[in-house]
Formats: structure tokens, C-alpha cells, sequence
């Protein structure tokens, strides 16, 4: 079965719901706000500043960065429309936040329109990151910058004991649900292709120690799992049930590595120069 997230609106109303409660859970996510925070924290926007958020889901993130950078203008390109539509919901009354429907491989935006492009936790949920790379500097002014941050979830892991069923969870999670688990390994060359340069390369786990931040490791298995038959309904309460409890007693261990990568685009393209 593929990833749902590349293709949300495909899933089943149910699996939606725990998308999008699972991307607003992370979007706040104490565990979370460091890795987002500390790319934001480097990033130079000049008033009236363009921000383009690739992949915005229901729109967490997006929401965050608007408020960082209340002078600037934010548009969430996302293809879901159940998704998006629950971004613009979740707006609120920030004049300066949009959300549009789109596939970041092929954006209804002009050439150079962006001095930022940000694309969180997109390009490990897509079969072929490329196009979206080469929109994404497309879309960049000369001297732009692109911010890749995604996880490393080849290294993710759940539980305190060897063989711990919550580890089988986080396991059938990135089996299920995660195109490219090892994509982050991948970004600096992907990026030097489409002639930018790499200006950081910085890792930052997230440790789920409280909380319902590591649930949808849980919930979106448990619910692929038992709609494709392979485990009954009993089993997937009594992981969530689990979860729930060793959040509880203070036994919750999950392990998930974001890797960020900032990229500039040359303020003088080749192709300016052979023309
Ligand atoms: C894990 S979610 C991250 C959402 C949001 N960036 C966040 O961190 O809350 C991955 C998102 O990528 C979107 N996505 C999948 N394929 C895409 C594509 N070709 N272009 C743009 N977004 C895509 C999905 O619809 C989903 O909203």
C-alpha cells in the first residue's frame, strides 16, 4: 500500500482525520518547535517578503512562520484539498497567511516570485523529490533561499525494551507510511544539481518523551494494518491503549533525527551569463 500522504485526499475519511490531527499535534509539538524554530531563527526575510511553504498540510507550520514574520507574505501551496481546507480554517484572522491547491512539481507561481521557499517534511513523502527541487529554485529569486527540512526515518525508533510492540508500531509506520526513509542522505547533491549551494546542513533530534506527538506512529499503522486485515481491531486499542498508558507513567521513548539544509540560489544564473 503506498504512502497516503502522497496522495492525502485518496485515504479513506478516517485516515484524513488522523493526518491532519497528527500534523497539528506536530506542528506544536514541544519536541517539534526546536527544529522549526531553529531554521526560522536563521532565516533573513526582508519586509514584504515572499514566503512560499511547499506541502503545507493544514497549514501548522505555515501558521508559525506568519507570525514570525508578520511583514511578509505567506502562501501555503498544498495538493490536498482536505487538507487545505482545514488550513484555511485554521488561519485565523492573519492577513498575511494564504493557502492555495497545488503540486509543488508543477506551481501556478511566477519565475523568481519567492525570497524563501520552505518545504517541511515534503520531499520524504514524494516518489521522485526532483520536480519539486527545480520548482522550488524556479520559483526562487536570485539569491533566494530554499530550506529543506525533513526526518531521518531510517533512524526512527519507539520503546524502552528490545522487541517492544511500540517499536513495531514506529517500524510500521515508516514501512507504511514514509516514501523515502532515507532521503536526507540524499539532499546535498539533490540541491548542488539545480545549481544551488549549500550554505547549512544541521541535525536536531526529536525525542517524544509526554505527550501525543509519537501517537500518529500508532494510530496510522494500527488503522493500515487492520484495514488490510493483517491485525485485528483488539490489537490496535490495545497499542493505542499502550501509548497512551507509558505517556502516562512517564515510559514514553520515541526517536526521530530532523536533518535541515539551506540552500542559496546564485544571484547570477549560468544560463544569464551564456546569454
Ligand atoms: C508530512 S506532511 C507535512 C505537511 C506540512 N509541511 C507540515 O509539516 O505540517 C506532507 C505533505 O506533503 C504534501 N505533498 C505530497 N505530495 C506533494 C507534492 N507533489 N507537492 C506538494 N506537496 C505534496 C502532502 O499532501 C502533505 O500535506
Amino acid at each position: 500500500m503506498p504512502d497516503p500522504f502522497e496522495d492525502v485526499d485518496a485515504a479513506s475519511p478516517e485516515m484524513i482525520e488522523i493526518i491532519a490531527a497528527a500534523l497539528e499535534t506536530r506542528a506544536e509539538d514541544s519536541s517539534m518547535l526546536p527544529v522549526l524554530d531553529a531554521y526560522l531563527d536563521a532565516l533573513k526575510v526582508p519586509d514584504g517578503g515572499q514566503i512560499v511553504d511547499i506541502g503545507s498540510g493544514t497549514g501548522g507550520i505555515a501558521r508559525r512562520i506568519a507570525d514570525r514574520f508578520p511583514a511578509c507574505s505567506i502562501l501555503g501551496v498544498e495538493p490536498s484539498t482536505a487538507l487545505t481546507n482545514k488550513a484555511k480554517e485554521l488561519a485565523g484572522n492573519r492577513p498575511n497567511l494564504t493557502f492555495s491547491i497545488g503540486n509543488g512539481a508543477n506551481l501556478a507561481l511566477d519565475a523568481a516570485c519567492a525570497d524563501v521557499v520552505i518545504l517541511h517534511t515534503v520531499l520524504s513523502h514524494v516518489p521522485d523529490p526532483k520536480p519539486l527541487v527545480a520548482e522550488a529554485t524556479r520559483i526562487l529569486q536570485p539569491g533566494g533561499t530554499l530550506v529543506i527540512c525533513d526526518a531521518d526515518f531510517s533512524k526512527a525508533m519507539m520503546g524502552v525494551v528490545p522487541g517492544d510492540p511500540l517499536g513495531s508500531c514506529a517500524d510500521a509506520f515508516v514501512d507504511g507510511s514514509v516514501t523515502d526513509a532515507w532521503i536526507v542522505g540524499k539532499l546535498k547533491p539533490l540541491v548542488k544539481d539545480f545549481g544551488l549551494t549549500v550554505k547549512d546542513f544541521n541535525i536536531l533530534n526529536r525525542v517524544i518523551t509526554s505527550g501525543m506527538g509519537a501517537l500518529v506512529w500508532v494510530r496510522m499503522s494500527s488503522t493500515r494494518l487492520v484495514s488490510s486485515g493483517v491485525i485485528g481491531q483488539p490489537l490496535a486499542d490495545a497499542l493505542e491503549a499502550e501509548y497512551l498508558r507509558r505517556a502516562e507513567a512517564g515510559l514514553l521513548y520515541g526517536f526521530l533525527p530532523f536533518v535541515t539544509l539551506i540552500a542559496i540560489k546564485p544571484e547570477i544564473s549560468l544560463e544569464s551569463v551564456i546569454d
